[in-house]
């Protein structure tokens, strides 16, 4: 097995944001690379907005074989790209790139991760009643990947004029309805009376505003499925609240891994190790 050595045949993954020091991906890809013996190595590129067309330009150029986008960089990397698998199209965000030969293609992971998230804690999400809060880029990702399932989608957001632009933009490419509502306790509690589903896809809760929460275990009911996308801390003060009234959980933890790991996939062709991933990500979460 490889350490932590590199060779003359290295490939090189990243991930360009700003800020990027909060990333947990450099931990989590590294640890997959090195428990399958991968040559390989994932490092973070700190990018400002001004210099992200002249980054992706040597990026391309230096054979980088992919690289995950984040915060600011999702949408406004789309016009440096030379193709876009068709749901990053359809989202207008991109997470994942992969640089086949210097051909840069965009990927969307953040929604495949979403849903695989909810699969594989046996959550059924075709023909449910679900409530999406937030209406940001990875709130759109999610809304964009249920109404691709099959849902009943009602968008909460602070800004309603958010939410009604993506619920526009979902209908219109799904020929469904998708119901907003502008955030308050009142339209919680009415949304919440014939939801299956919550998912806070909001970055309310997240540490060191770990204390916050949008939704209180008064207004959740046992029959719920409560997903949070904020996965500092691990167990959020939604999640718990909801453990409190007796309803199923899901942390946010499953949608990073999951994303990594189909983007681990697309730059590597090697089925990801999802629970070393998942080990690596909580044992630093914990230490946070
Ligand atoms: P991301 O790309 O991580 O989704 P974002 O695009 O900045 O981040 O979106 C953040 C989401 O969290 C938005 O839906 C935001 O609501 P607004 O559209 O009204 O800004 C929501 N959000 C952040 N802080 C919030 C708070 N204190 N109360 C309610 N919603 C909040």
């Amino acid at each position: 097995m490889l350490d932590w050595r590199t060779s003359r045949e290295t490939k090189i993954c990243g991930v360009i944001g700003d800020p990027v020091e909060h990333s947990m991906s450099p931990l989590m890809h590294n640890a997959a690379f090195r428990k399958l013996g991968l040559d390989y190595i994932y490092v973070p590129f700190r990018v400002k907005k001004e210099d992200l067309k002249e980054t992706v330009e040597s990026l391309r150029t230096l054979y980088v074989r992919g690289f995950n986008v984040t915060i600011p960089h999702k949408v406004a990397i789309i016009p440096f790209l030379d193709r876009l698998d068709s749901v990053a199209e359809k989202i207008g965000a991109v997470n994942t790139v992969v640089n086949d030969g210097g051909v840069l293609i965009g990927y969307n992971t953040d929604a495949a991760g979403f849903l695989k998230a909810t699969k594989e804690k046996g959550v059924e999400t075709k023909g449910k009643n679900i409530i999406v809060l937030g209406a940001g880029g990875a709130a759109r990702a999610i809304s964009f990947i249920l109404a691709q399932e099959g849902a009943n989608l009602i968008i909460i957001n602070r800004t309603i004029g958010k939410a009604r632009e993506q619920a526009v933009k979902i209908s219109q490419i799904f020929q469904r309805e998708v119901g907003t509502l502008p955030l308050d306790r009142e339209n919680l509690k009415k949304a919440l009376e014939k939801a299956n589903i919550l998912i806070n896809a909001t970055s309310v809760g997240m540490s060191p505003n770990a204390n916050e929460t949008l939704v209180d275990s008064e207004l959740i009911k046992p029959s719920l499925v409560v997903f949070d996308i904020v996965y500092n801390p691990f167990k959020t003060r939604l999640l718990r609240e909801a453990e409190r009234a007796g309803a199923q959980t899901i942390s946010g933890v499953e949608m990073l891994v999951w994303q990594g790991a189909s983007a681990f996939e697309k730059w590597t062709g090697v089925e990801a190790p999802v629970k070393l991933m998942r080990e690596e990500v909580v044992k630093d979460v914990g230490k946070a």
